[in-house]
């Protein structure tokens, strides 16, 4: 969806029963009956923001990255000298199951916080067997929290260390080790590869991802976030769901995406909080007629993040993008990419009734006011579930 109309209601109301929206349109209009009242006066009512990209489980975090970026170095520098994925993968697999929990639900609650209620989340920072399923054992047990997470595995976020000099046998062991553990124990819905320059070529991340997908498991990819290396065509040639970050995609890029129908998700917060400033084209996605979805990308390296008001601010000032097709981008066209547009991600009559209120009166303010949560409550299922 472009996200020209909002359908936005004047003085709207909802009604909601067994968790799910059985009423919605103008309040007067709205049967109450003996139901109990949540008075949103004044303020925004709108659909529980959903993250289709983020890293959430890892431990510890870069402040130091983020310092170097400061004295001048780049992403690329500072993962050789000793920073990057690789720190973050040695303090993650240096944690137990339970202390990742813990960090990775003070995570969640930041979300929560900024008004997102379903959120993908991958692996990545543990780069072997066991620790990938440490991870995604981790994202599972999160949904003992009051909100939805999608997990995906991405045992090809980097060439761990002890794989240096061999990275095919890594991608041997993602493919025949990892991958059917994963698909048989149905520990992730999707699998991603971080298909870039030293991390894992177009017939690397090809192997892999074809593999998962005689799994059964939908695929999304990392592509040309550094260089424009063929990500999104690998993407389109698989039938990927969505080919994400984008920010060096051309023209010839956008039209394979177009015709194999993949969803670009754009993730402007790293490249904002890289210091870069090559965004992705995300007018010409839109114009071309691509559901574009919004992200934050949440991670302790490139876009240390939980908010999605924050990049759909990003979006606006730097890509162009207008606030209604941001919201469209962060609630709908990202539900859909997740495989959850019929339950989730618009306020309508039979979806889940998972929404966030804001104190302002005009839904632009929240990406206006950038830089603070604006949330005055979250609903997931017609319960409150913050503050
Ligand atoms: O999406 N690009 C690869 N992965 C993350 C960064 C992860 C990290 O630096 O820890 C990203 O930007
Ligand atoms: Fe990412």
């Amino acid at each position: 969806m472009a996200g020209r109309d909002l359908g936005i209601i004047r003085d709207g109301g909802m009604l909601v029963r067994d968790g799910k929206i059985d009423m919605v349109g103008p309040s007067d209009k709205i049967d109450i009956n003996g139901a109990e009242v949540f008075d949103a006066r004044g303020k925004v009512v709108l659909p529980g923001f959903i993250d289709a990209h983020t890293h959430l489980v890892f431990a510890g975090n870069r402040l130091d990255d983020f310092e170097r970026r400061a004295r001048g170095e780049t992403y690329e520098q500072i993962a050789k000298a000793g920073g990057g994925i690789w720190s973050s993968v040695k303090k993650t697999r240096a944690a137990s199951e339970d202390d990742l929990l813990a960090e990775a639900r003070k995570h969640a609650r930041w979300f929560l916080k900024c008004g997102a209620t379903t959120v993908e989340a991958k692996s990545g920072y543990g780069l072997s067997l066991d620790e990938e399923i440490k991870i995604l054992r981790v994202i599972h047990r999160l949904n003992e929290m009051p909100m939805e997470f999608v997990p995906t595995f991405l045992g090809a976020h980097a060439i761990p260390e002890e794989f240096r000099g061999t990275p095919e046998r890594y991608v041997d062991l993602v493919v025949e080790e990892m991958l059917p553990r994963v698909a048989s124990n149905k520990l992730a819905e999707y699998c991603d590869v971080f298909c870039e320059r030293g991390y894992f070529d177009v017939e690397q991340s090809r192997k892999i991802l074809s593999a998962a997908k005689k799994l059964g498991l939908g695929l999304r990819i990392h592509a040309d976030q550094l260089t424009n290396n063929g990500g999104a065509d690998l993407a389109a040639e698989l039938g990927a769901v969505t080919a994400d970050h984008l920010e060096q995609t051309d023209e010839r890029g956008i039209a394979a995406m177009k015709r194999a129908g993949v969803q670009p998700v754009l993730l402007p917060g790293s490249v904002y909080s890289l210091g870069g400033n090559r965004y992705p084209r995300a007018r010409e996605m839109i114009d071309a007629g691509l559901d574009v979805v919004l992200a934050t990308d949440f991670n302790p390296g490139s876009s240390p993040t939980p908010s999605l008001p924050m990049v759909c601010s990003i979006a606006i000032t730097e890509m162009k993008m207008t606030p209604a097709e941001c919201l469209t981008a962060a609630t709908i066209n990202a539900a859909r990419s997740l495989g959850r547009a019929d339950k989730i991600g618009s306020l309508e009559i039979g979806k889940q009734a998972d929404f966030s209120i804001f104190d302002c009166e005009d839904y632009r303010e929240l990406m206006y006011w950038f830089g603070f949560p604006q949330t005055h409550a979250v609903f997931v299922g017609g319960q409150r579930v913050y503050p």
